[in-house]
């Protein structure tokens, strides 16, 4: 499918990426969406590009070089944007292996593939061409309360298997731009929420317990505070970078909205008591039980926006509490995709997760 706005997205089946392509596609675009469709990633979240002309779906693996050569040289992508990626911080800790793989030896493929073609690429498509790296604030580490937000400037002291791996995946790229000259961007962004996420992280975890009247598993004291970013918010930001971020440039993403968890979890459960009070009387918030700590629980991330907001007028749309109320009603107009995400796979996670922590009370 040559087009003049083809780009080759990895990952393009999972949260953000899937959110990425739609609006991609929407605007006019074309993305062939290179997807292993791990737990996390599901075409479902592509069903209304079905069949579309500018959207081409490919089950497949990062790491496989031959794979990645054939899709760079046949579609022709003037740009990569690489979400592709093990995401998940307690998964990363149960089972750190696939994240190595993935993360940093799949990014290390897609790099080294990427570099061949761009090296055969005319002049004039050499010098537009990006590599567009999707990495998290994560890298950074954990913030006191008191210390500034995150800056790009800010040393690297990852702390999870998950954040290391995408640390090392970060240094990968920058090494390819300092020494080949690949004109790379990475993004950094801070949490994101919205449709599509799947429910192993925060937010739709609650949701779909609320839903079920299940309890509401909160780590430790649960002040832990995290920066929400409405996922449309990423994906423009996204946009901005690869239209007009300088090659070799680190650029921050985050909405300034700091919230502890037991605030957040709080906030979802007064929406669902408005959008869909419990058969008892009383608030959601009953559901609440302290459970213990992530290992290494990260205290607080936040992300300091100057250079993205000076250099490429970029800034987020959606209020937290828009966004939130947004993605809950997302979640109960759409019981089907709940449905089809909640397979065995992820009631394994679930008991996996959480069943040892509740032994561990
Ligand atoms: P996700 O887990 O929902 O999706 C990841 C996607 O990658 C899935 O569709 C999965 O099938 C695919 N994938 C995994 N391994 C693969 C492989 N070997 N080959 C091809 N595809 C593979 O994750 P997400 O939340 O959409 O995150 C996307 C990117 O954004 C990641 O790089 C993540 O680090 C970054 N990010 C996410 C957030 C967030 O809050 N969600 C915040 C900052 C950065
Ligand atoms: P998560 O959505 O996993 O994102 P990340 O760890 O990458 O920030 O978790 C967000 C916060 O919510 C984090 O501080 C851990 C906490 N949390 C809980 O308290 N209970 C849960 O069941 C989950 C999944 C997360």
């Amino acid at each position: 499918m040559p087009h003049q706005k083809t780009i080759l997205v990895t990952g393009g089946a999972g949260f953000v990426g899937s959110n990425f392509v739609l609006r991609w596609v929407r605007e006019g675009g074309s993305a062939v969406n290179l997807d292993l469709q791990t737990i996390a990633g599901n075409p479902a979240n592509l069903a209304s590009l079905a069949d579309h002309p500018r959207h081409l779906l490919i089950r497949g693996d990062i790491c496989d070089a031959e794979l990645v050569s054939h899709l760079l040289r046949k579609h022709r992508p003037i740009a990569i944007v690489h979400c592709a990626a093990e995401t998940h911080v307690d998964r990363s800790i149960l089972a750190p292996e696939e994240f190595i793989r993935t993360n940093i030896q799949g990014t290390f493929t897609l790099l080294d593939q990427a570099k061949a073609y761009w090296a055969s690429l005319e002049e004039s498509a050499r010098g537009t061409f990006r590599f567009l790296h999707v990495s998290t604030d994560e890298v950074y580490g954990s913030l006191g309360t008191d210390q500034p937000a995150f800056s790009e400037i800010s040393p690297y002291a990852p702390n999870s298997p998950y954040a290391a791996s995408k640390a090392a995946s970060d240094h990968l790229v920058r090494a390819y731009h300092h020494t080949y000259g690949l004109p790379t961007l990475t993004t950094h962004c801070s949490n994101n929420y919205g449709p599509f996420q799947f429910p192993e992280k925060l937010i739709p975890l609650m949701i779909l317990h609320v839903l079920e009247g299940k309890s509401l598993p909160v780590y430790g004291d649960g002040l832990n505070i995290r920066d929400w970013l409405y996922v449309e918010d990423h994906c423009s930001a996204i946009c901005a970078v690869l239209a007009h971020g300088r090659p070799g440039e680190t650029y921050n993403i985050g909405n300034g909205s700091e919230h502890t968890n037991l605030a957040v979890v709080s906030a979802i459960c007064d929406l669902l008591d408005e959008l869909r009070p419990g058969k008892t009387i009383g608030s959601h918030k009953k559901l609440m039980q302290f459970v213990p700590d992530r290992p290494g629980h990260d205290r607080r991330y936040a992300i300091d926006t100057t250079k993205i907001q000076k250099e490429l007028n970029w800034q987020p749309m959606i209020p937290f509490h828009e966004g939130l109320r947004r993605t809950v009603e997302w979640y109960l107009e759409n019981s089907a995709w709940i449905e089809n995400v909640r397979s065995g796979a992820y009631r394994d996670w679930i008991c996996l997760n959480y069943g040892e922590r509740a032994a561990r009370k």
